[in-house]
């Protein structure tokens, strides 16, 4: 016996995880996780733009995904840089649709014994990694409250968990929780209308910000003993969870910290 109360048809999944139509853009594209982003959202359909500080390296990502024969198009922006970032989404809405997906991910690291952290290097992390994703958390926020609909990925990080970092780097873990605290209260404020702010926390991934770390194989020996899944990652570890936020695949999700660490915050 059916009942139509709880007896429910499963989705069509070769739909679930494709955001066909939609504009995603990605911060911190010219490389790395923000690269992998640009790449896998394509890949899932979106017309993407790629947004980066080093504006020739954004172009790459945008040839990368052409030569694909997929949808993009590439823009310098500074996340720190308000009227940079007011300006390429007003860009992309005039040039293309408005922003429907934002990858929130371009990031710095400044490490110091905190005893001895400069106020520069504080400033420069708190710039790119909270007010950089805030602003732009803000400006995408705006043209997706105006469609009623819009999800946001931020890049937080394991470290943003966790402080027992394997140096100090008290800026970063401040920054990466921070970014936790702010997908949470958009997502409560957003919610509503129809947008939804989650956040990706990785484990250490193969990328230029960790090439010292990487180098040293003794430290990689070590923390790959400690990891449960006894291994790090490189970007394209991300990319189930980056399609997944961005789809209809999580449509109930929101505000969210996804961990994608190998199980590190788990011990
Ligand atoms: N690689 C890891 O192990 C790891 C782990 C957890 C979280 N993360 C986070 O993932 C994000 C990406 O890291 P990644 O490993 O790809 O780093 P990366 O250094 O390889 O790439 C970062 C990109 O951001 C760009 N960028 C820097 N400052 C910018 C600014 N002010 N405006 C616009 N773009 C700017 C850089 O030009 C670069 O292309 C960061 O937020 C980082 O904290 C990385």
């Amino acid at each position: 016996m059916t009942d139509e109360r709880y007896d429910h048809e499963p989705p069509d999944l070769a739909n679930l995880f494709r955001i066909d139509g939609k504009v995603a853009l990605v911060t911190g594209a010219g490389t790395g996780i923000g690269r992998m982003a640009a790449r896998v959202l394509a890949r899932a359909g979106a017309m993407v733009i790629a947004t980066d500080l080093d504006g020739d390296a954004a172009t790459e990502t945008a040839e990368q995904i052409r030569g694909e024969g997929l949808g993009a198009a590439a823009y310098a922006m500074d996340v720190t840089k308000e009227d940079q970032v007011t300006a390429a989404f007003n860009q992309v809405k005039e040039a293309h649709d408005p922003v429907s997906v934002l990858f929130n991910n371009a990031g710095i690291i400044r490490k110091a014994p905190s005893e001895e952290l400069s106020l520069e290097d504080w400033n420069a992390v708190v710039d790119v990694n909270l007010t950089g994703v805030f602003l732009c958390a803000r400006e995408a926020g705006k043209h997706m409250l105006a469609q009623g609909e819009g999800s946001i990925i931020n890049v937080s990080s394991m470290w943003g968990h966790a402080g027992g970092g394997l140096t100090p780097n008290v800026s970063y873990h401040a920054t990466k929780s921070a970014v936790i605290g702010l997908t949470r209260a958009l997502a409560v404020e957003w919610g509503p209308r129809g947008i939804r702010v989650n956040d990706i926390a990785p484990t250490f991934l193969r990328t230029r910000i960790t090439q010292a770390l990487f180098s040293d194989q003794d430290l990689m020996r070590e923390i790959e003993a400690f990891a449960p899944l006894r291994r790090t990652g490189v970007p394209a570890d991300l990319a189930g969870a980056i399609v997944y936020l961005a789809s209809p695949a999580s449509a109930l999700v929101t505000g969210t910290s996804l961990s994608v660490d190998g199980g590190w915050t788990a011990r």
